[in-house]
């Protein structure tokens, strides 16, 4: 673990707008700068960068954060490596934290296994370099040694323990975490990867996080994966991102293919822009990724039933990502190919030329759901109707959904506003967000504080201070409040919006806060001043609550006391009053 102390350290010496400007050029407008929003698209600015406040925020997706957020979202760094990245800037060292005696605290686990990947890989790489059959393999499919280099292509010899070469303690627990060795049952030891083409998967930092294993023959299986691991999520990742980044951005657009080999192939032939899926189905997360980088996504799947089937996979974990100007796109190669023997049978132009036939997601959509329905019939037209709906719904982009609508208007013959009820789209178009005033007014007095203390962060000693009674029962308002009040007592300078959202980062709190910032956002437009006499009435008024609560309380035992037996409600009143006999009644 890294030290909260030291992220709030962090964070006062970086400044925000410095790492922000270095990817997306800023503007300045009063006090704040802006730009167009690097996570969505959008023709005029909406993406702000407070140096005040030392956080960014998009008022148009919603998008906001700590410079250590700004380099998770855009860049995909974790957490440890935005840290790491930050304090390398301004000449901190990262302290290491150690938590227990016995293994290393997560980051350095992290680094270690990185480490071992890193070695593997130099290891394969030059293993490979030494096989004459590896070499002719490769060859063989037409691969120049560029390529393979590109790709830091490997080969793991046919030894059972070929690593112990690279690695002194083979027995580590690394080597097993990092998906390298495997230990069976019997406890013997022996590489997962033997005889084989080594694909290292690298993430977008440039670290190998895993490997893909081909066979050289026809043996089965044809891969072998290194397993999820912490640093290796499967869902999360794309093979060849990291070398296919520039081309992505100089063409516009990114293909996605299935295979290892295709990526490489591709590249052999000049497309560079090419990344994999890592054998199994797009992901959102994948999708989500690629969007950063582009605005235009294409599928391309072999052309037989498998690849169709992927085809819808990725359309429909595509659809909660769609943003109008964001495009997904559908390229299908004749049943028998995939991209490589597709380029190696027909070559690169009339590859190219496919790509330019790539048929949009919506059309794919459409023809996909005609062919499962008869529209010529009523059932049909229902069926067809029934199968848009939830896909419908998912659209994120709304004028994409309203063209889709108008679409399956014209091809069941049924008027647009019929359609639009059937698919649950009663209010077409889709009802504007409110606007901000009548954004979600909340009715917990904690919450609402704690909006105004994350609107002004400053206030939050003040409130350290004011002894806040405790709600009879915890909200998630106060829960967050409470936690943070105890947080903020521990820190030397007043806290800015940033480093708040960095005290509550992986906790409970955070996503609260997440859905509380659009009323933050509009608070912000408020005085120090005048949050603070909000502060107070909040304040005021929780304290009333309570004293009114314990008045409640002592009440009910007072009346509760009536039911007592003389003799024992003597006692309590006796009690009550310090031990001195109650004379009288
Ligand atoms: N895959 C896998 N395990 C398998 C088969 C396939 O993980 N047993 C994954 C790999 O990521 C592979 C992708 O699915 O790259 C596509 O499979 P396939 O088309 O069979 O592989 P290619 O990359 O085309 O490999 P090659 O051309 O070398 O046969
Ligand atoms: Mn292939």
């Amino acid at each position: 673990m890294i030290p909260k102390s030291f992220v709030q350290e962090l964070l006062g010496r970086v400044d925000i707008a410095d790492v922000i400007e270095a990817y997306v050029p800023l503007k300045r407008a009063g006090s704040n700068l802006v730009a167009c929003c690097p996570f969505h698209t959008e023709k005029s600015p909406s993406f702000t960068v407070s140096p005040t406040k030392q956080f960014y925020h998009c008022f148009g997706c919603g998008a906001h954060g700590s410079v250590i957020g700004f380099l998770m979202e855009h860049s995909g760094m974790s957490f440890v490596e935005a840290v790491k990245e930050l304090a390398g800037r301004v000449g901190l060292a990262v302290p290491e934290n150690r938590s227990s005696a016995a293994g290393a605290s997560p980051p350095d686990r992290i680094d270690e296994l990185l480490e071992v990947m890193h070695r593997a890989a130099a290891f394969y790489k030059a293993e490979l370099k030494k096989s004459e059959r590896a070499i002719a393999y490769l060859r063989n499919r037409g691969l120049t040694g560029e390529i393979a280099a590109r790709f830091g292509l490997g080969y793991a010899p046919n030894h059972w323990q070929s690593l112990a070469a690279v690695f002194e303690d083979y027995g580590s627990g690394v080597l097993t975490d990092a998906g390298l060795v495997i230990s069976n049952e019997a406890g013997k030891r022996y590489d997962r990867f033997r005889d084989r083409i080594m694909y290292p998967i690298i993430n977008q930092r440039g670290y190998v996080i895993g490997f893909g294993g081909r066979v050289l023959d026809k043996s089965e299986p044809k891969y072998l994966n290194s397993p999820e691991t912490v640093l290796f999520e499967k869902g999360h990742e794309l093979y060849g991102l990291f070398q296919a980044r520039q081309a992505i951005r100089a063409a516009g657009r990114v293909l996605v293919v299935e295979g290892y080999m295709d990526v490489v192939a591709l590249a052999q032939f000049g497309i560079a822009n090419a990344v994999a899926t890592l054998g199994t189905a797009t992901t959102p997360a994948q999708v989500h990724k690629l969007f950063r980088y582009t605005e235009e996504v294409v599928f391309c799947f072999d052309g037989d039933a498998a690849g169709r089937r992927a085809a819808w996979r990725a359309l429909e974990n595509s659809l909660e990502q769609l943003q109008d100007g964001k495009q997904v796109k559908f390229l299908f190669l004749p049943p028998e190919h995939d991209p490589d023997s597709f380029l190696r049978a027909e070559g690169k132009d009339r590859f190219e030329q496919l790509l330019t036939e790539a048929v949009p997601l919506s059309t794919f959509m459409l023809r996909q759901l005609t062919e499962r329905a008869d529209l010529g019939t009523a059932e049909g037209v229902a069926k067809f109707l029934q199968d848009l709906r939830p896909l419908v719904k998912r659209m994120s982009a709304p004028i994409l959904a309203l063209v889709v609508r108008k679409r399956a208007a014209e091809l069941t013959g049924l008027l647009p506003n019929e359609v639009d009820q059937r698919l649950g789209f009663t209010d077409s178009p889709r009802a504007a967000p409110p606007p901000p005033a009548a954004r979600r007014r909340c009715s917990d007095p904690y919450s609402r504080l704690l909006e105004r203390a994350l609107a002004e962060p400053a206030l939050l000693r003040d409130l350290a201070h004011a002894a806040l009674p405790s709600p009879e029962t915890h909200t998630a308002g106060s829960r967050a409040l409470f936690q943070l009040l105890d947080q903020c007592l521990q820190l030397q300078e007043d806290p800015t919006l940033a480093s708040v959202l960095e005290l509550l980062r992986q906790t409970e709190a955070e996503q609260l806060v997440g859905e509380l910032m659009p009323a933050v956002q509009d608070l912000q437009k408020l005085s120090k001043a005048e949050l603070a006499v909000e502060v107070a009435g909040l304040v005021e008024h929780l304290r009333r609550r309570s004293l009114q609560a314990d008045a409640a309380r002592t009440l009910a035992s007072v009346r509760s006391m009536g039911e007592l037996s003389g003799p024992t409600r003597e006692s309590v009143l006796r009690a009550l009053s310090g031990a001195k006999p109650v004379k009288g009644n």
